[in-house]
């Protein structure tokens, strides 16, 4: 199974689907009620190069400033070929880890590898096939773009011939000669990618991508690192757009004041969470009998009406009997559709209070 964030065309509302891969499936807005259909893309799973191995492995790394812990003995995994997203709200400690990994801070306790390399015994070569996008991007503001990435590319020792194409696969072909004392912030950002990118790394990290960027350019962020997991690189991304970060992560490491609170496929976080799904059914008439008939049901936790549409909050065992007993009870079910617990809700669950 597999699933997919959705956009209404109609009234823009984001809805979670799940479904296997070449399925098609008809979706009703849950807001406007607008239909439509959705099929399930078909991976290409011949160009995946997922392995057990690990290309980031982080044990114990602890950082303090005076005595405060920002980063408080955190350890997690990201294997060859994934995409992991590291999450956390403002101040968790995510760009201190993120600095700690590719040994820009002292740290305290920790060891800390890249592609098998602890980054204090050889730093150069560990973060030789690494991109990096930090938080602030910093460029020399009296250059041009194609001027800042042929430093990058020479500093990186990749072909200068990269630079141009990458600036404009980042849309910002009518700025490669700009100087970039006059980029907007997203333009930087963009910029910021292009450089990240440079060299094709089988390894990213990437710090807030979306930072900054306008909806069509956290698309192109989104299907880049897509496009670069496709290649099979890994992908470390902190963000805080949780809908970005579900639409395209296989791993998740949650991160609170700190500490590592989760780290787990998004699925199996919310099975722990015990997350229900809700099951969302269209109907010619609702009635009192259906309402009842549905509510009595074991594994249903809550029914919602929304007009002719019934919410049905329960164990996803329990969605057949619900059927039946809603089509038992005289309802016409015109279409139904299952909404997934969406990363939100576990990212709430695991940083609140
Ligand atoms: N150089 C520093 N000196 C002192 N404290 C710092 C320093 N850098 C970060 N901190 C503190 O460490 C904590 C973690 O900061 P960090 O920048 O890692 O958070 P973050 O998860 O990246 O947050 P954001 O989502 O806002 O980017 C914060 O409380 C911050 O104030
Ligand atoms: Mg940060």
């Amino acid at each position: 199974m597999t699933s997919k964030t959705v956009k209404c065309p109609k009234c823009k509302n984001e809805t979670t689907i799940t479904g296997k891969p070449g399925e098609k499936t008809q979706i009703i807005c849950p807001k406007c009620n607008s239909k439509g259909v959705f099929t399930f893309p078909i991976e290409n799973t011949e160009s995946k190069t997922t392995t057990d191995s690990f290309t980031i492995e982080v044990n114990n790394l602890t950082k303090k400033y005076n005595n405060f812990k920002a980063v408080d003995n955190v350890s997690f995994n990201v294997k060859s070929g994934e995409i992991f997203g590291f999450l956390g709200p403002n101040g968790a400690g995510k760009t201190t880890a993120i600095k700690a990994i590719l040994g820009l801070i002292q740290t305290d306790t920790g060891q800390i590898k890249i592609n098998g390399i602890d980054i204090k015994e050889d730093e150069k070569q560990a973060k030789k096939h690494v991109g990096y996008l930090p938080e602030k991007v910093a460029f020399y503001n009296n250059l041009t773009a194609l001027q800042n990435m042929h430093f990058y590319a020479e500093m990186k020792n990749v072909p200068k011939t990269e630079c141009k194409p990458l600036i404009i696969e980042m849309g910002l072909e009518d700025a490669v000669n700009k100087k970039v004392g006059k980029f907007s912030k997203g333009m930087q950002q963009r910029l910021g990618m292009a450089q990240a990118l440079l060299g094709n790394p089988p390894i990213l990290i990437l710090d807030e991508p979306s930072g900054g960027l306008d909806p069509r350019g956290v698309a192109l962020i989104r299907d880049k690192i897509r496009e670069m997991k496709n290649k099979g690189s890994s992908v470390f991304v902190s963000s805080h757009i949780l809908a970005e970060v579900q639409a395209v992560c296989d791993s998740v490491g949650i991160i609170n004041k700190g500490v590592l609170v989760a780290e787990d496929t998004l699925e199996n976080l919310r099975d722990r969470l015990n997350l229900k799904p809700k099951l969302v059914m269209e109907l010619e008439k609702v009635s009192d009998e259906i309402i009842n008939s549905v509510k009595k049901l074991e594994g249903v936790e809550k029914v919602d009406v929304l007009g002719v549409m019934l919410h049905v909050i329960c164990n996803p065992r329990a969605k057949s009997k619900i059927i039946l007993a809603a089509e038992k009870a005289g309802g016409n079910i015109l279409n139904i559709q299952t909404m997934e617990p969406s990363l939100e809700e576990v990212f709430m669950k695991f940083t609140e209070g």
